[in-house]
């Protein structure tokens, strides 16, 4: 049976009170369907909270007063845990206690993945993307597979059979091909059960003069409300409710983008959880001043991530008399959360969270109707920072870690520019992988059958010495590989799949 037509009265009228009668101004033109969709998108926004958004976009965009001038201060050196300072003792009980708590079944993964990546400018969401690896595995199957590696590490060391369940917030973009793409890869082998994708919210863009932007003459343009859109989606869709049954109580949330991503890091996990955090993100040291990357900082007293957006490029250069960035702990979108902080976010501080804005170029329809791609900026996009709550935590603490260990995002097209592209991504893994091989003893063999001399030093710009691949379903950080490489020789490309590693085990080697 068809659906009814929705009549126009009622959505004129929720318009009316949201200040905004326009969008209505093409109904006449609009088939059963588009009216459908249109009432539909227009139903999920309330009128006065569309009003206030519409009114808190453009006076975000001219604020009346310059904003005040605020106290940048670097981290203090005793505020920052480190895995390139800290004692392999220290190290390995920070490791330990992560076990420890992902073999309780305390540790939860939050992916972030409700973001269109225009910057990559793939359709689809950037999960899907597979970068070129000799496995063609793409980003999700890569930290599917470590999910599956790290709760079986937690297994082996406490005797306890765990989960490590797998949340996953999405947005209208990417919600759909997201779930058919974990379908088609039979949830690449984890318990579906175990697998939780819920929406974020999605919000209008708005021009200059506070009118909410029409894509088409019956689609809103309408964009995610920023990854800091986790917390109102975490209420909406009872995701905390979900963690509470399962006896979550720590949360490793991450970006979908960086192929070295460390799934449940047990190290950071058991540091964050040692400390008594209720709040923690990883950083590195940055590249090159301008690398876009937040830096975690204090701003008038209060740990912040200061985003690569809205920090001046005198403050970005700006260095310490050693030479060294003064502002360098670069964000790398990895967070630590207790339930409870998150709790407390969600009940009490998630209203108070700042909107930044981006001022955007947005394809639209002009007053006759006719489709415009602007050249020039046009309209205002709202969005919250995941990262914003840090301002909240009782207890926040900031990890250092290795670059080469931790951190390769996919950002921009090879087409765009030689970083955080496919080509750097791919690079960063293989690399990897490489000097975990010759730290176990491998050889790799030219052409000729000569063996390849090893480098042991990282070179962002070359392809290593040898192509190897090791399945995260082998090892997760290089451990334990020694029982199938040590003194072997290998020709190229060194594929360590499961089957492969299980073969030379039983000294089947090539
Ligand atoms: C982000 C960080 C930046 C950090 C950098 C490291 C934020 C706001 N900024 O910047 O400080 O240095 O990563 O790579 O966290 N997303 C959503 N919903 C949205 C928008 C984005 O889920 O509405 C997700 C994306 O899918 C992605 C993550 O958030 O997984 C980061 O978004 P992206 O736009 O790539 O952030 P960057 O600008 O690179």
């Amino acid at each position: 049976m068809c659906e009814p037509e929705p009549e126009a009265e009622p959505v004129a009228r929720r318009l009316a009170e949201a200040g905004q009668p326009e969008v209505l101004r093409f109904w006449g033109q609009l088939t059963a369907e588009e009216r459908r969709t249109l009432a539909a998108t227009l139903q999920q926004l309330e009128p006065t909270e569309l009003r206030a958004h519409c009114q808190a976009a453009v006076r975000a965009r001219t604020p009346s007063q310059a904003p005040l001038p605020r106290l940048m201060e670097p981290l203090p050196e005793e505020a920052i845990g480190s895995v390139i300072r800290a004692e392999a003792q220290t190290l390995k009980r920070w490791q330990e206690r992560g076990f420890h708590a992902i073999s309780q079944n305390h540790v939860a993964v939050l992916l972030l993945a409700g973001g269109q990546g225009t910057r990559l400018g793939v359709s689809y969401p950037k999960g899907m993307y597979d970068v070129g690896l000799p496995s063609g595995k793409t980003l999700y199957q890569i930290q599917a597979e470590r999910i599956r590696k790290v709760q079986q590490l937690a297994e082996e060391r406490l005797g306890k059979k765990c989960t490590v369940p797998w949340y996953i917030m999405t947005s209208e973009f990417t919600l759909e091909p997201t779930e058919k793409f974990f379908e088609q890869h039979d949830y690449f082998s984890l318990a579906k059960s175990n697998v939780v994708m819920f929406e974020q919210r999605m919000l209008p863009a708005v021009s200059f003069d506070g009118k909410i932007i029409l894509e088409q003459k019956g689609k809103i343009a309408m964009a995610p409300d920023g990854n800091g859109g986790l917390y109102r989606a975490l209420t909406s869709n009872k995701i905390l409710e979900d963690m509470d049954r399962r006896g979550v109580r720590f949360v490793h949330v991450y970006c979908v983008d960086n192929i070295l991503v460390k799934m449940a890091d047990p190290v950071f996990i058991g540091f964050c959880v040692e400390k008594e955090a209720d709040c923690g993100a990883k950083v590195v040291g940055k590249a090159y001043p301008t690398e876009p990357v937040g830096v975690v900082c204090r701003v008038d007293g209060i740990y912040q991530v200061v985003e690569y957006s809205e920090v001046s490029q005198e403050t970005v250069e700006q260095r310490n008399a050693d030479g060294q960035l003064t502002f360098n702990a670069g964000n790398i979108c990895n967070h630590f959360f207790t339930v409870e902080f998150l709790k407390s976010v969600t009940e009490e501080f998630e209203p108070k969270l700042k909107s930044h804005v981006a001022v955007k170029k947005i394809p639209h329809v002009d007053e006759q109707g006719n489709s415009v791609r602007p050249e020039t900026p046009n309209g205002i996009k709202m969005e919250k920072f995941v990262f914003d709550v840090f301002q909240f935590s009782k207890k926040f603490v900031v990890f250092e870690v290795l670059r080469e260990d931790e951190f390769s995002p996919l950002k921009n097209a090879d087409s765009a520019g030689s970083k955080d592209t496919p080509t750097t991504a791919r690079r960063a893994l293989l690399w990897q992988h490489y000097c975990w091989a010759v730290r176990a003893g491998a050889h790799f063999l030219d052409s000729k059958n000569n063996r390849i001399s090893p480098q042991s030093q990282f070179q962002e710009t070359e392809e290593p010495p040898a192509v190897c691949e090791i399945s995260p379903l082998v090892s997760c950080e290089g451990e334990g590989l020694e029982a199938y490489l040590k003194d072997r020789d290998f020709h190229l490309p060194l594929l360590l799949t499961e089957t492969a590693a299980a073969a030379l085990g039983k000294g089947q080697g090539q």
